[in-house]
Protein backbone atom coordinates (compact mmCIF):
# COMPACT_ATOMS: atom_id res chain seq x y z
CA UNK A 1 0.00 0.00 0.00
CA UNK A 2 1.30 3.06 -1.01
CA UNK A 3 0.93 5.77 2.29
CA UNK A 4 -0.11 9.39 1.01
CA UNK A 5 0.97 11.95 2.78
CA UNK A 6 -1.41 14.57 4.31
CA UNK A 7 0.36 17.89 5.16
CA UNK A 8 -0.50 18.55 8.79
CA UNK A 9 -0.24 21.65 11.20
CA UNK A 10 -1.10 23.08 14.19
CA UNK A 11 -0.88 26.78 14.46
CA UNK A 12 -1.87 28.92 17.58
CA UNK A 13 -3.39 32.36 16.59
CA UNK A 14 -6.18 34.80 17.78
CA UNK A 15 -10.06 33.88 17.01
CA UNK A 16 -12.01 36.45 14.82
CA UNK A 17 -15.16 36.29 13.12
CA UNK A 18 -13.32 37.35 9.83
CA UNK A 19 -11.70 33.88 9.19
CA UNK A 20 -9.56 34.55 6.29
CA UNK A 21 -8.09 37.41 8.16
CA UNK A 22 -6.47 35.00 10.91
CA UNK A 23 -2.59 35.08 10.01
CA UNK A 24 -1.89 31.35 9.62
CA UNK A 25 -5.34 30.66 7.59
CA UNK A 26 -4.45 33.87 5.43
CA UNK A 27 -1.17 31.99 4.28
CA UNK A 28 -2.62 28.93 3.34
CA UNK A 29 -5.78 31.16 1.28
CA UNK A 30 -3.27 32.99 -0.65
CA UNK A 31 -0.67 29.89 -1.26
CA UNK A 32 -3.79 27.99 -3.09
CA UNK A 33 -5.57 30.89 -4.10
CA UNK A 34 -3.44 33.48 -4.95
CA UNK A 35 -5.09 36.20 -7.23
CA UNK A 36 -8.69 34.36 -6.89
CA UNK A 37 -8.88 33.91 -10.49
CA UNK A 38 -11.70 31.23 -10.92
CA UNK A 39 -12.08 30.77 -7.38
CA UNK A 40 -15.91 30.71 -5.99
CA UNK A 41 -16.82 31.68 -2.06
CA UNK A 42 -20.13 31.28 -1.56
CA UNK A 43 -19.85 32.54 2.39
CA UNK A 44 -17.60 35.26 1.17
CA UNK A 45 -18.01 37.72 4.65
CA UNK A 46 -15.43 40.62 4.01
CA UNK A 47 -11.77 38.91 3.52
CA UNK A 48 -12.76 36.41 0.14
CA UNK A 49 -9.79 36.74 -2.46
CA UNK A 50 -11.95 34.79 -4.83
CA UNK A 51 -13.17 35.96 -8.12
CA UNK A 52 -16.75 34.91 -7.71
CA UNK A 53 -18.13 36.16 -4.22
CA UNK A 54 -21.96 36.09 -2.45
CA UNK A 55 -22.65 36.84 1.21
CA UNK A 56 -26.48 36.78 2.29
CA UNK A 57 -25.53 39.58 4.36
CA UNK A 58 -25.72 42.98 1.92
CA UNK A 59 -23.03 44.62 4.42
CA UNK A 60 -20.34 42.49 3.63
CA UNK A 61 -18.04 42.64 0.85
CA UNK A 62 -19.52 40.17 -2.33
CA UNK A 63 -20.57 40.64 -5.80
CA UNK A 64 -23.99 38.83 -5.42
CA UNK A 65 -26.25 38.87 -1.72
CA UNK A 66 -28.34 35.59 -2.13
CA UNK A 67 -29.12 32.19 -0.50
CA UNK A 68 -25.50 30.14 -0.74
CA UNK A 69 -27.18 27.11 -2.27
CA UNK A 70 -29.05 29.51 -4.56
CA UNK A 71 -25.69 31.14 -5.85
CA UNK A 72 -23.96 27.77 -6.33
CA UNK A 73 -26.66 26.53 -8.08
CA UNK A 74 -26.74 29.60 -10.22
CA UNK A 75 -22.85 29.47 -11.55
CA UNK A 76 -21.92 27.74 -14.63
CA UNK A 77 -18.44 27.76 -15.30
CA UNK A 78 -15.76 27.79 -18.08
CA UNK A 79 -14.71 24.13 -18.87
CA UNK A 80 -13.29 22.61 -17.51
CA UNK A 81 -14.54 24.57 -14.34
CA UNK A 82 -13.95 26.42 -11.42
CA UNK A 83 -10.19 26.54 -9.94
CA UNK A 84 -11.86 25.98 -6.42
CA UNK A 85 -14.35 26.87 -3.46
CA UNK A 86 -13.59 28.34 -0.35
CA UNK A 87 -16.25 27.47 1.78
CA UNK A 88 -16.44 29.21 5.30
CA UNK A 89 -20.28 28.49 6.66
CA UNK A 90 -21.76 29.37 9.97
CA UNK A 91 -19.67 26.80 12.11
CA UNK A 92 -22.73 25.33 14.15
CA UNK A 93 -26.82 25.19 13.78
CA UNK A 94 -26.77 28.16 16.38
CA UNK A 95 -24.84 30.00 14.13
CA UNK A 96 -26.83 29.42 11.57
CA UNK A 97 -30.06 30.72 13.63
CA UNK A 98 -28.24 33.75 14.45
CA UNK A 99 -27.22 34.71 10.88
CA UNK A 100 -30.98 33.95 9.55
CA UNK A 101 -32.00 36.51 12.67
CA UNK A 102 -29.79 38.47 11.58
CA UNK A 103 -31.39 39.72 8.40
CA UNK A 104 -34.96 39.27 9.97
CA UNK A 105 -35.67 35.59 9.22
CA UNK A 106 -36.39 32.82 11.28
CA UNK A 107 -34.29 29.19 10.63
CA UNK A 108 -35.95 26.30 9.22
CA UNK A 109 -35.35 22.84 10.89
CA UNK A 110 -33.74 22.39 7.66
CA UNK A 111 -31.70 24.92 7.89
CA UNK A 112 -30.66 23.80 11.25
CA UNK A 113 -29.31 20.57 9.60
CA UNK A 114 -26.19 18.98 7.95
CA UNK A 115 -28.75 20.08 5.01
CA UNK A 116 -27.84 23.42 5.34
CA UNK A 117 -23.91 22.47 4.51
CA UNK A 118 -24.78 19.94 1.66
CA UNK A 119 -27.33 21.90 0.03
CA UNK A 120 -24.33 24.66 -1.09
CA UNK A 121 -21.38 21.47 -1.53
CA UNK A 122 -23.54 19.47 -3.52
CA UNK A 123 -24.69 22.19 -6.53
CA UNK A 124 -21.12 23.32 -6.12
CA UNK A 125 -18.81 19.75 -6.57
CA UNK A 126 -19.47 18.82 -9.54
CA UNK A 127 -18.13 22.18 -10.77
CA UNK A 128 -15.01 22.45 -9.73
CA UNK A 129 -12.49 21.17 -12.25
CA UNK A 130 -10.64 17.85 -12.31
CA UNK A 131 -7.28 19.06 -10.07
CA UNK A 132 -9.26 21.81 -8.47
CA UNK A 133 -9.32 22.49 -4.70
CA UNK A 134 -12.14 22.80 -1.42
CA UNK A 135 -10.64 24.46 1.18
CA UNK A 136 -13.14 24.39 3.94
CA UNK A 137 -13.13 25.70 7.44
CA UNK A 138 -15.50 24.97 10.33
CA UNK A 139 -15.17 23.12 13.61
CA UNK A 140 -14.91 19.73 12.10
CA UNK A 141 -12.20 18.06 9.38
CA UNK A 142 -14.79 16.74 6.98
CA UNK A 143 -14.64 18.79 4.19
CA UNK A 144 -16.61 17.89 1.02
CA UNK A 145 -15.21 14.53 1.04
CA UNK A 146 -14.30 11.25 -1.27
CA UNK A 147 -18.23 11.00 -2.31
CA UNK A 148 -18.20 14.21 -3.47
CA UNK A 149 -14.81 13.46 -5.37
CA UNK A 150 -12.23 15.09 -3.41
CA UNK A 151 -8.82 13.67 -1.79
CA UNK A 152 -7.74 15.19 1.21
CA UNK A 153 -4.23 16.81 1.04
CA UNK A 154 -3.53 19.44 4.13
CA UNK A 155 -5.13 19.95 7.13
CA UNK A 156 -4.48 23.32 9.62
CA UNK A 157 -5.22 23.30 13.15
CA UNK A 158 -5.79 26.97 14.67
CA UNK A 159 -5.81 26.63 17.82
CA UNK A 160 -7.47 29.78 19.61
CA UNK A 161 -6.63 29.36 23.18
CA UNK A 162 -8.58 28.86 26.90
CA UNK A 163 -12.22 26.97 25.90
CA UNK A 164 -12.40 28.69 22.25
CA UNK A 165 -12.61 25.69 19.97
CA UNK A 166 -10.02 25.55 17.18
CA UNK A 167 -11.12 26.47 13.60
CA UNK A 168 -9.98 23.33 11.42
CA UNK A 169 -8.88 24.37 7.79
CA UNK A 170 -9.38 21.27 4.86
CA UNK A 171 -7.70 21.17 1.88
CA UNK A 172 -8.65 19.02 -0.41
CA UNK A 173 -8.07 18.19 -4.17
CA UNK A 174 -10.72 17.19 -6.71
CA UNK A 175 -10.32 14.11 -7.84
CA UNK A 176 -8.66 13.76 -11.21
CA UNK A 177 -10.96 11.26 -13.16
CA UNK A 178 -14.99 10.63 -13.82
CA UNK A 179 -17.89 8.66 -11.88
CA UNK A 180 -19.14 5.65 -13.10
CA UNK A 181 -21.72 3.57 -11.94
CA UNK A 182 -18.90 2.04 -9.98
CA UNK A 183 -17.98 4.56 -8.09
CA UNK A 184 -14.67 7.18 -9.03
CA UNK A 185 -13.13 6.08 -12.26
CA UNK A 186 -9.25 7.27 -12.30
CA UNK A 187 -7.31 9.00 -15.29
CA UNK A 188 -3.98 6.45 -15.88
CA UNK A 189 -1.86 9.57 -14.21
CA UNK A 190 -3.84 9.59 -11.61
CA UNK A 191 -3.69 5.87 -10.93
CA UNK A 192 -0.08 5.15 -10.90
CA UNK A 193 0.08 8.19 -7.96
CA UNK A 194 -2.42 7.14 -5.72
CA UNK A 195 -4.40 3.94 -7.50
CA UNK A 196 -3.42 1.72 -4.78
CA UNK A 197 -4.48 3.15 -1.54
CA UNK A 198 -7.98 5.61 -2.93
CA UNK A 199 -10.75 3.34 -2.16
CA UNK A 200 -13.80 4.76 -4.31
CA UNK A 201 -16.70 4.81 -2.44
CA UNK A 202 -19.86 2.64 -3.94
CA UNK A 203 -22.12 5.21 -6.23
CA UNK A 204 -25.94 3.67 -6.62
CA UNK A 205 -25.67 3.17 -9.95
CA UNK A 206 -30.19 4.52 -10.57
CA UNK A 207 -30.84 7.30 -8.69
CA UNK A 208 -34.29 7.77 -10.62
CA UNK A 209 -33.21 10.59 -13.01
CA UNK A 210 -30.50 8.53 -15.18
CA UNK A 211 -28.04 11.58 -13.96
CA UNK A 212 -24.75 9.95 -12.88
CA UNK A 213 -22.71 12.35 -11.17
CA UNK A 214 -21.00 13.67 -7.82
CA UNK A 215 -24.16 15.60 -6.79
CA UNK A 216 -26.26 12.65 -7.40
CA UNK A 217 -23.72 10.37 -5.23
CA UNK A 218 -23.39 12.84 -2.48
CA UNK A 219 -27.37 13.51 -2.61
CA UNK A 220 -27.95 9.66 -2.60
CA UNK A 221 -25.01 9.49 0.68
CA UNK A 222 -27.09 12.24 2.44
CA UNK A 223 -30.23 10.33 2.15
CA UNK A 224 -28.49 6.85 3.22
CA UNK A 225 -26.32 8.68 6.05
CA UNK A 226 -29.92 9.99 7.37
CA UNK A 227 -31.71 6.56 7.30
C1 LIG B 1 -17.53 32.62 8.84
S1 LIG B 1 -18.22 33.97 7.97
C2 LIG B 1 -17.14 34.06 6.54
C3 LIG B 1 -15.95 34.91 6.80
C4 LIG B 1 -15.06 35.14 5.60
N1 LIG B 1 -14.43 33.94 5.15
C5 LIG B 1 -13.99 36.18 5.95
O1 LIG B 1 -12.88 35.79 6.30
O2 LIG B 1 -14.31 37.38 5.87
C6 LIG B 1 -19.67 33.27 7.29
C7 LIG B 1 -20.42 34.21 6.35
O3 LIG B 1 -21.49 33.49 5.78
C8 LIG B 1 -22.59 34.37 5.59
N2 LIG B 1 -23.79 33.50 5.54
C9 LIG B 1 -24.36 32.81 6.55
N3 LIG B 1 -25.39 32.08 6.12
C10 LIG B 1 -25.48 32.30 4.78
C11 LIG B 1 -26.33 31.80 3.75
N4 LIG B 1 -27.31 30.95 4.02
N5 LIG B 1 -26.10 32.20 2.48
C12 LIG B 1 -25.10 33.07 2.20
N6 LIG B 1 -24.28 33.59 3.14
C13 LIG B 1 -24.45 33.21 4.41
C14 LIG B 1 -22.54 35.30 6.79
O4 LIG B 1 -23.15 36.55 6.48
C15 LIG B 1 -21.02 35.42 7.04
O5 LIG B 1 -20.50 36.59 6.46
Amino acid sequence: MIAMTILSNRIAAQASKWTFSIGPIKELIDRYVGNGIGWVDPFAGMNSPAEFTNDHNPDCKASYHMEAADFCKMLVPEPPGFAGVLFDPPYSYRQVSEHYKVLGKKATPLDTSTQFYSRVMNPICDKIRPGGYAISCGWNSNGFGKHRGFELIEVLLVAHGTHHNDTVVVVERKYNGHLTGDGWKMTADVERTIGLQFKPEPVIEDVGCGIKSCQAAAAMSAIQEDT
